[in-house]
């Protein structure tokens, strides 16, 4: 299939081209590199070994995405670009309101208007909130506690209606728990701007010694060792189910809502032994306050995904840890270093 990707210089966006193109399919990129770098697509171009075709553009931009969707004759979208700092959302709801949804509306409209009318949408398990109970499969009940969940949301219910209003339409909302890692190739990877809000490009930068010390965000949670549980996901992993989903919007009848997780739960403190351990870097830590908006534990059934996409995550916390550090070592500054 030729399939646009929207926000495809980014972090999750990158690295499905790669296993999009991997499996035959032909990739359109659309980014406004607003929070990415131009260096992305011609590593990109290197290492799928053919050319990518990438407009700069904000997915806001009707008529431009419709232009694009036309001229390349796409057959689906997937639709990564969005911004995702969950505290920056707090102090700017309403641009995230604005990239988040109102971008969702004007991709939705310029497929409309060219009928393409399969659609993968980068969800999340903050629509999960704190859970009731663990590990969360997708009829937990949504409670979104902060603007950039809300927009997640609103997206997916969006989709859910478009879907009963045009017959054709189909889409997946994939709800990613903590994506990871890098490409194995060390070329691409997470690069965030200014100080990571996450935790694995935190630890790799106080591995490499550009920071001093973590700071571990609460030792007394409910939890075995007291610091927060995740699901850690290997970005290659995510990509790979992003092209399950195209296969799955292709060829079957329906839409889906869908976690992306292992399915396995690691704390704080057992992902800095496991870096440790892999990278062989000590990692300083001390531990703080709880931060604001936390919660002690969350991962995912991931059994749905399993049954209907046949994808499972197949790499490990070590293997996680192993592709972050490379990618951190070879490119201390990130794209633009
Ligand atoms: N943590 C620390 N120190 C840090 C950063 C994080 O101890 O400096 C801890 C957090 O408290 C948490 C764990 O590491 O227990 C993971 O934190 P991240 O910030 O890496 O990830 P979150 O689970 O908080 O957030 C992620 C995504 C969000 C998404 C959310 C859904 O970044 O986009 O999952 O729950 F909304």
């Amino acid at each position: 299939m030729k399939v646009l990707v929207t926000g495809g210089a980014g972090y999750i966006g990158s690295h499905t081209c790669l296993e999009l193109v991997a499996r035959g399919h032909e990739v359109v990129i659309v980014d406004s590199f607003a929070n990415s770098s131009r260096k992305v697509v011609p590593r990109l171009e290197d290492l799928a070994g053919c050319r990518l075709p990438c407009h700069e553009l904000d997915v806001r931009d009707e008529a431009a995405v419709t232009r694009v969707l036309a001229e390349h004759r796409c057959d689906a979208v997937i639709h990564f670009a969005a911004l995702k700092a969950v505290g920056e959302s707090c102090e700017q709801p309403l641009e995230y309101f604005a990239n988040n949804i109102c971008g969702s509306v004007s991709l939705l409209r310029a497929m409309r208007a060219t009928g393409v009318n399969k659609l993968i949408f980068s969800s999340s398990c903050t629509v999960y909130g704190a859970p009731d109970s663990v590990p969360v499969n997708e009829t937990a009940p949504l409670r979104v506690a902060n603007p950039y969940g809300r927009s997640k949301l609103v997206v997916e219910e969006m989709l859910g209606d478009v879907a009963r209003a045009d017959a054709k339409f189909r889409y997946a909302s994939l709800r990613y728990f903590n994506p990871v890692g890098a490409h194995p190739s060390g070329r691409i990877g997470e690069d965030p701007r200014g100080i990571p809000n996450n935790l694995m490009p935190l630890v790799c930068q106080v591995a490499a010694g550009r920071r001093c010390q973590l700071k571990v965000y609460g030792g007394d949670w409910p939890t075995p060792d007291g610091t927060g549980i995740r699901d850690y996901l290997h970005v290659v992993d995510l990509a790979r189910a992003h092209v399950s989903a195209l296969e799955y919007l292709a060829n079957r009848d329906r839409s889906l809502t869908v976690n992306l997780g292992t399915g396995r739960g690691a704390s704080v403190l057992e992902l800095i032994s496991t870096f440790e351990r892999v990278c062989g870097k000590a990692v300083p830590y001390e531990i703080v306050g709880r931060r604001d908006g936390d919660v002690a534990a969350v991962w995912a059934d991931p059994s749905l995904a399993s049954r209907e996409l046949g994808w499972t995550a197949e790499l490990d916390l070590d293997a996680m840890c192993r592709d972050a550090w490379r990618w951190q070592c070879e490119n201390p500054d990130g794209f633009d270093g």
